[in-house]
């Protein structure tokens, strides 16, 4: 059933298992400039992509409640594993729409012409918990999916490895096969991927279209918000970590394109 937003002013949450999310608060930022957002990295647990769904789940409430908390109209679901293991359940609880990754991509897929063979990729857990490729299915029937986990990527970009010998080594090694079927487009299934779009889509070709999850799920907020856009000028945005990584302000520079201003760091106990 669809939530009607009557608080528009009020701010807009993002979260993600770290500090990969912030390729969508981007995103978000580029389409929704006039709206304030919370955005909050559990760096302290991070990464879910090998953790088991009863887990994420827990995690991905216990996050929720805190950004429900902060008096959040929406409810963006960053991260890829989050939005594939726990969306309907997150739905279900708020009261206040909650729009997620996977959902989104698939969407922008569907609305594409020619979609005879799609592929996606990213963790091992949000390619094993199948949700992107049902959701394929529903949407494209006629379609062939393929998913394809490729748990290498994140530790790699995230150790500033993705302009050595490596990246092509792995990109080779997760995706040689699939790029045989050919597929007509390649859905980037983990916050990480935006960073090697450009490398991934030149190993594909130029017959198979790159999707970025995040820029997809941009443009889905827009569109539920639709008139309930804030109607005052955004006061500054607020970001909350569990942990302060070592490299978290190199991570979130080469993520984001700038420092984040002011960090709050919270203790998992209390969120
Ligand atoms: N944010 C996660 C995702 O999009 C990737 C990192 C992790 O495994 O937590 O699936």
């Amino acid at each position: 059933m669809a939530k009607t937003i009557n608080c528009e002013n009020h701010p807009i949450g993002v979260f993600d298992s770290g500090l990969g999310g912030l390729t969508v608060y981007r995103e978000l930022k580029k389409i929704l400039p006039g709206e304030k957002f919370i955005y909050f990295g559990d760096t302290a647990r991070v990464p879910y992509g090998n953790k088991s769904a009863d887990t994420i789940k827990r995690y991905a409430f216990e996050i929720s409640y805190f950004l429900a908390r902060k008096g959040i109209k929406l409810l963006v679901v960053a991260c890829n594993t989050v939005s594939a293991i726990a969306l309907d359940d997150l739905q279900e609880a708020f009261r206040f729409p909650v729009v997620g990754v996977v959902q989104a991509g698939v969407e922008l897929v569907a609305g594409l012409p020619g979609q005879s063979r799609v592929a996606v990729i990213g963790t091992t857990r949000a390619i094993k918990s199948r949700a992107y490729q049902t959701l394929l299915s529903q949407k494209l029937p006629a379609a062939r999916i393929y998913g394809q986990p490729c748990p290498l990527f994140v530790p790699l970009i995230e150790e500033g490895l993705e302009e050595t010998v490596l990246l092509p080594a792995t990109l080779d090694h997760y995706l040689a096969a699939l790029r045989r079927r050919k597929p007509d487009s390649l859905i980037l299934g983990c916050t990480h991927y935006p960073l090697i779009e450009h490398e991934i889509g030149d190993y594909f070709g130029n017959s198979t279209r790159v999707i970025n999850s995040g820029r997809a799920v941009a443009m889905k907020v827009a569109e539920v918000l639709g008139g309930a856009r804030s109607r005052i000028l955004s006061s500054s945005d607020e970001f909350y970590l569990t942990d302060k990584q070592a490299n978290f302000q190199k991570i979130s520079r080469k993520f984001l394109g700038f420092s984040i201003p002011k960090i709050n760091i919270i203790r998992n106990s209390i969120i």
